[in-house]
């Protein structure tokens, strides 16, 4: 399996374009850049799989040669797109994929029955929606997804609807190698649930929004902690890594806050652009 990192920060991306905070201005001046979260998944190297599509995917496709189009004047390697959230910085992108001849879309019934992309895709393109409720389900070029509902944060555009199941975290299997990759950006809190369902997994990419619970308080003067937002921060994920020794941890979804997105981390990192071979 090949995961390749498209995006690492959380919405906003590093810099916002409206934001002035010290981790924004250190980046502008050196040029650091990080787009907004996704990676894109393959099991045979030629049918690939989005998970999330970030406001920046337009960006992120062009500078992935392994994404590009063809032989045929519209083939492309994308097979569908996986979402873990509704969030806008994990779905604008769809808009971008409109011009697919057909689009397979990846998701909980709670977030396929809110976004506001599905009408509008509709008259688009061939739409083709796909549930993701526990049960494993099987993708092109031998892997196989299982979704893990992590958490019930309702993105602020949506109104109640379809259940709870908001945040996802996705393990991706390939059933050749065995190997297995968890992507988990957005997660709330470490719980016994989400514990096993890491177990044996080669890599995870975590949540790596804030580094500690008190940094937006400092870096922003928030009153709403990384808890209040959805995010278990880095420094109190780490104690639980040490249960898992075989499993190599990155963090992305960076927000622009966190000291680690634009200068030195003591934990991996992910970034823009990165290839994780399973
Ligand atoms: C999040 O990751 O918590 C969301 O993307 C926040 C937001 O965009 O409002
Ligand atoms: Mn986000
Ligand atoms: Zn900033």
């Amino acid at each position: 399996m090949r995961v390749r990192i498209l995006g690492s920060a959380a919405g906003g991306g590093l810099p916002q374009w409206n934001c002035a905070c010290d981790g924004c201005t250190t980046a502008r001046r050196s040029g650091a850049n990080r787009t907004q979260d996704g990676v894109a998944v393959t099991g045979d190297g030629t049918a690939w799989y989005l998970i999330n599509a970030s406001p920046d995917l337009r960006t992120q496709l062009l500078s992935t040669g392994d994404l590009d189009p063809g032989p045929g004047r519209r083939d492309t390697p994308i097979r569908g797109v996986l979402l873990t959230t509704a969030e806008l910085d994990h779905t604008i992108g769809l808009f971008g994929l409109r011009e697919a001849e057909r689009l397979d879309v990846y998701a909980t019934p709670t977030i396929l029955a809110a976004l506001p992309a599905v009408p509008i895709l509709r008259r688009y393109t061939d739409l083709h929606l796909h549930e993701l409720t526990g049960e494993p389900l099987t993708l092109d070029g031998g892997l196989t997804v299982h979704a893990l509902t992590v958490g019930a944060k309702r993105p602020r555009y949506a109104d109640p609807g379809r259940g709870d199941a908001w945040v996802s975290a996705l393990r991706l299997l390939d059933q050749r190698t065995g190997r297995s990759f968890v992507y988990a950006t957005c997660l709330p809190t470490w719980t016994d649930a989400f514990d096993a369902f890491l177990a044996g997994a080669d890599v995870a990419l975590l949540d790596g929004t804030f580094s500690t619970e008190d940094e937006p308080a400092r870096a922003a003067g928030l009153t709403r902690t990384p808890r209040d937002m959805g995010h278990l921060p880095i420094a109190d994920a780490l104690p639980e890594l040490r249960h898992h020794p075989g499993v190599r941890f990155l963090f992305g979804h960076l927000n622009n806050t966190n000291p680690f997105a634009a200068g030195p981390a003591p934990v991996d990192v992910a970034h823009d652009g990165q290839e994780l071979l399973l």
